[in-house]
């Protein structure tokens, strides 16, 4: 399939859910309003020994602003590939990263540089993503530093703040990454990517290296976040049952391209591709939440055709 995440609309309009202010369906923007984040015909490419390898093919989709979606595949299918160029830690090769009405993707430095806060990411593995010399005040009062935002008083009251609103006890403030569990760690990532006030949280599978019920409340804890703030998501996971509880909106992944987009409850009821009942069957696989790949159940579902 080609076309990406605007080509095969379900029925989104009617899947919002009345009084919920994160229901704005993703992929479709309000009436009268463009999408806050409007990726089109993103293409990435890693340069390696035999050419150009393609990551991310011609990836198109919307996020209103404060709505989700989520973004699900297997293992190696580009989605951290995606979530960086989002991000800007790498540089698309071609497409467009439209960021309330700027296009991020190819932007220099200096003048990406005031965008910058405006979309965070938090990352998979909550032992690697935290420097462990320093403490979780400073870890989230770091981006506050970086971008010379207040003094340091009052960016150590922010992070105080922001570890409570995550759900730590204040005894966390002057503890180090390693004194912490998976969830907790996972909290001060949360904590310190909120702290420059972003519009749009990139999880890149944050949820994927914990424990089912540490799993099941950081998701809470970013649903609730999302209610305060209007924050939108960008949610990446492998797993479609992780997706469900997050998102009303799913794009799915396959080899650098979207397979297939929708309302998260008909794409998980009625699959229209064979990739996405494999991914179907592989959720209701125990051994995929613990990020087991089920390669097994794709090999006779991949699309045709060489990845450039
Ligand atoms: N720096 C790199 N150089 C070359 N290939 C890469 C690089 N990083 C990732 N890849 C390849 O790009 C593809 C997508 O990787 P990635 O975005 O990490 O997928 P996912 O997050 O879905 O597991 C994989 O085939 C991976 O091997
Ligand atoms: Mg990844």
């Amino acid at each position: 399939m080609t076309g990406g995440a605007e080509s095969t609309p379900r029925n989104a309009a009617t899947d919002g859910r009345a009084g919920d202010p994160v229901a704005e369906p993703a992929g479709v923007p309000a009436a009268g309003s463009a999408p806050f984040l409007g990726v089109e015909d993103l293409v990435v490419e890693y340069p390696t020994a035999q050419g150009p390898f393609r990551a991310v093919d011609r990836v198109s989709f919307r996020l209103p602003r404060g709505g989700s979606l989520a973004v699900v595949g297997e293992s190696g299918c580009g989605k951290s590939t995606l979530a960086r160029a989002l991000v800007r830690l790498l540089k698309p090769t071609s497409g467009r990263i439209v960021l309330d009405g700027t296009d991020i993707a190819t932007l220099p430095e200096r003048r990406l540089r005031p965008l910058r806060r405006r979309v965070q990411m938090v990352f998979q593995d909550p032992y690697g993503s935290l420097d462990p010399h320093l403490t979780a005040q400073q870890i989230v009062a770091e981006p506050l530093r970086l971008s010379g935002t207040g003094d340091r008083a009052e960016r150590a009251r922010r992070a105080a703040e922001l570890l409570d609103r995550v759900g730590l006890p204040s005894s966390a403030l002057h503890r180090r990454p390693p004194e912490f569990s998976g969830g907790q760690r996972q909290r001060i990532g949360i904590a310190r990517a909120l702290a420059s006030r972003p519009d749009v949280l990139v999880c890149d599978e944050a949820t994927s290296a914990l424990d089912v019920s540490v799993q099941a409340q950081v998701l809470d804890l970013l649903r609730e976040l999302q209610a305060e703030t209007g924050i939108a998501y960008l949610f990446i996971a492998h797993n479609l049952g992780v997706v469900r509880e997050i998102s009303a909106e799913v794009v799915v992944m396959h080899a650098g391209r979207v397979v297939e987009t929708g309302p998260t409850a008909a794409v998980l009821a009625a699959p229209a591709e064979p990739y996405t009942r494999a991914l179907r069957r592989a959720a209701l696989d125990p051994t995929a939440i613990r990020g087991v790949k089920p390669r097994h159940l794709l090999a006779a579902t991949a699309p045709e055709g060489t990845r450039t």
